[in-house]
């Protein structure tokens, strides 16, 4: 099939090519459109056919729902069973953020959207595009992150591109966005609310909010479940085609990464004074922990594209945005390794 592509920008889109995109949505067409915090692939929500199509394309579980993306609140009302008043007053003034919700869903959502899930999970993007495209539609716009399944998230509609020309009705063009890591998302309870998956919405922030917050092993990418909240992460993730190695203290990376003998095939891949005194190639993910999450995927693809046979990372500390790198490393690492030994077998 032909893609149309679109290059324009995201913060401030040309209208003609919102409208463009909208008339693609209402005739059932996929559109790869930006948040702020990854590429996303959209069909109207409403159109069960069209979000059957968005699982074909991704080669996604039709266990595994997709997100709802909404534009104002009262899309909230029309796709979940009856919201509390308070928390309809909180989401209105965090959203739009990168933050998901799981609500009891509406019947006027598609099983496709929703699988076997009694939920129904809803965000309002931080993008301009995003939001003008949603209420250009005047439904909400159900979307995975854009990558196939399995595959690392896409951060850059070059990646996009390369994945998914010919696949898709239209892809954006805007380059790379703000976060680079999905949104959190939160069950809620009485007292607060449970974070099902880490994401680019700071854990310490959801307190204020939200009160008592509960972070399970699961959300931290330390272990899986059969059945999770959020059924997509009992699946493997983000992996790059080839072995991504997180290395369980920094003193290892160093040790690595300044030994000349591993040039050419092994791959250090950090913040910059992680990487000082290099010896084998380097990917950096800039001086920052909001840089590094920006840059992460883009890494892993990037790694993909190298002759290096494998990488090396380091780990971050867990606090804001920490928390939602390191679950992301780990679950697209092939694993952990606590010596120069361990690398050794990956290498022969
Ligand atoms: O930032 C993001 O969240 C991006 C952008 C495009 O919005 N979207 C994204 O979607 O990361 P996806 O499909 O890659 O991950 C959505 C996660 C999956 O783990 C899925 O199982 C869970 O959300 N989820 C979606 N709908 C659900 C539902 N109704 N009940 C439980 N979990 C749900
Ligand atoms: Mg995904």
């Amino acid at each position: 099939m032909h893609t149309e592509i679109l290059r324009t920008d995201k913060d401030n889109p040309d209208p003609e090519y919102v409208r463009e995109g909208a008339r693609i949505l209402k005739a059932g067409g996929l559109v790869v459109f930006p948040t702020e915090t990854v590429y996303g692939l959209g069909a109207d929500s409403l159109n069960g056919e069209a979000c059957r199509r968005i699982f074909e394309v991704k080669r996604r579980p039709a266990d595994n729902p997709l997100i709802l993306h909404i534009s104002d609140m009262s899309m909230l009302q029309e796709i979940t069973e009856s919201v509390d008043k308070e928390t309809v007053e909180k989401l209105a003034s965090v959203w739009p953020a990168p933050l998901t919700v799981l609500f009891s869903k509406s019947s006027k959502v598609p099983d496709q959207v929703t699988g076997k899930s009694p939920y129904v999970a809803v965000r309002m993007p931080d993008n301009r595009l995003a939001l003008d495209l949603i209420g250009e539609l005047g439904k909400p716009i159900a979307a995975p992150s854009a990558n196939l399944s399995t595959r690392p998230s896409i951060t850059d509609s070059r990646h996009a591109v390369m994945e998914l020309d010919g696949k898709v009705d239209l892809i954006y063009d805007c380059g790379p966005l703000k976060y680079g890591i999905e949104s959190t998302i939160i069950l809620l309870s009485k007292h607060g609310a449970e974070v099902v998956r880490a994401g680019s919405f700071p854990v310490e922030d959801l307190r204020e909010i939200f009160g008592d917050i509960v972070v399970s092993d699961v959300a931290r990418g330390l272990r899986s479940a059969d059945t999770p909240v959020a059924p997509g992460m009992k699946y493997r993730h983000y992996a790059p085609s080839k072995p991504l190695l997180l290395c369980s203290n920094i003193g290892l990376f160093r040790q690595i990464s300044s030994d000349p003998s591993l040039k050419n095939r092994v791959l250090a891949i950090g913040i910059n004074n992680m990487l000082d005194g290099c010896s084998i190639n380097t990917i950096s993910l800039g001086n920052t922990y909001p840089e590094a999450s920006a840059r992460l995927f883009s890494s892993f693809r990037q790694f993909e594209m190298s002759p290096e046979k494998l990488a090396v990372i380091h780990g971050f500390s867990e606090s804001g945005i920490g928390l939602a790198i390191m679950s992301r490393i780990r679950k697209a690492s092939a694993a952990q390794i606590d010596s120069i030994e361990e690398l050794s077998r990956f290498l022969s």
